[in-house]
């Protein structure tokens, strides 16, 4: 009670706001999504996400070299498919020559100890834009969970650290652990997008790889933004079923279930700060309306302060220089 207690003191210097800060963010705490296509010399440039590219796979191997030489531990990787190989069953997912699988050994041979994760979902293979196989204008679990078990193989068989299946179908974690451990690869680690929201923050990511669903939403699949335990309920399960490291996406407006989350479970937690998060920042500051790197860091450190361990986000290599 004041005045034996004054709160202004532990905040009157640099130095002493550095010794009573609670939440660090460092370096080791940031993933680089990447998003890739096929030629060579190639960098497109994606409308609502300025500062990001597809790259081709010899451009990709440039990029993971210095996201590598920054700091940066982790990539999660996203690739654009051709409309012609796309179809319902994602088959080309499981292609062991598909643009993922090769982008995964290009990048595992130019920086070995780069951590690769894949994205597992049908959705930028599939002719409908969903990430589950479509029967009768419905997303069908069991069929899809067979299929992502098989890509996920597919991908640990590339060499991928972790993969991270990102569709949200029921029971596809336990599927991709039982399979992944039948075929010998017991080191292979599963990022599992466990609490995943419906959500419209997704919008710059399908335009950067052309995978906006081709009919209705992914209402029945991705989760009710107006909900709280189930998304505990959720992670629970996924952790159940073998994943190593739980996820909550979008990041900024779901931070009270990052926290919810934390308070729940011990392991891992990941945030997904994703590309209508950072297309807002980007186009306030473009106005001249926000500052950049001073938004940028705040809202990384709300991440941690609200319990994240690691977070997925696009602006990795800005924050990395930052920081540094
Ligand atoms: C694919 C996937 C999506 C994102 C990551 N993996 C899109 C979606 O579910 O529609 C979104 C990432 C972002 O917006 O940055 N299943």
């Amino acid at each position: 009670m004041y005045p034996n207690q004054r709160n202004r003191r532990l905040r009157q210097s640099p130095a002493i706001r550095a010794l009573v800060s609670e939440s660090q963010l460092t370096v080791n705490d940031l993933m680089l999504p990447l998003f890739i296509c096929e030629g060579t010399q190639v960098k497109e440039s994606i409308d609502a996400m300025p500062g990001c590219f597809r790259l081709s796979l010899d451009l990709l191997k440039e990029e993971v070299k210095t996201v590598w030489s920054m700091g940066i531990k982790a990539v999660l990787i996203f690739v654009k498919v051709a409309d012609n190989l796309k179809d319902n069953h994602g088959t080309e997912a499981i292609n062991p020559a598909g643009l993922m699988q090769r982008a995964v050994r290009e990048i595992k041979s130019t920086v070995p100890e780069m951590v690769v994760m894949t994205d597992v979902a049908l959705d930028p293979y599939s002719s409908y834009g969903h990430d589950g196989i479509v029967e009768h204008n419905k997303i069908l679990n069991d069929p899809t969970i067979e299929v992502l078990a098989q890509m996920a193989l597919s991908h640990a068989q590339a060499g991928a650290d972790f993969v991270a299946p990102s569709d949200m179908m029921d029971g596809r974690v336990l599927k991709i652990r039982t399979t992944l451990e039948e075929a010998g690869f017991l080191d292979t680690g599963i990022m599992s997008y466990s609490a995943k929201y419906a959500s419209a923050f997704y919008g710059p990511f399908r335009e950067a790889l052309d995978s906006a669903p081709g009919f209705g939403d992914k209402q029945t699949y991705q989760m009710d933004s107006a909900n709280r335990l189930e998304a505990i309920n959720e992670t629970l399960r996924d952790i159940e079923e073998g994943a190593d490291i739980v996820m909550i996406k979008p990041g900024l407006a779901y931070l009270d279930i990052v926290r919810e989350i934390r308070d729940n479970i011990d392991a891992p937690i990941a945030v997904y700060q994703v590309s209508g998060e950072y297309a807002m920042l980007k186009a306030a500051a473009e106005k001249g309306w926000l500052d950049h790197d001073a938004v940028m860091v705040e809202q990384l450190l709300a991440f941690k302060r609200a319990g994240a361990n690691l977070i997925a986000t696009y602006h990795a290599k800005e924050a990395a220089q930052l920081i540094s």
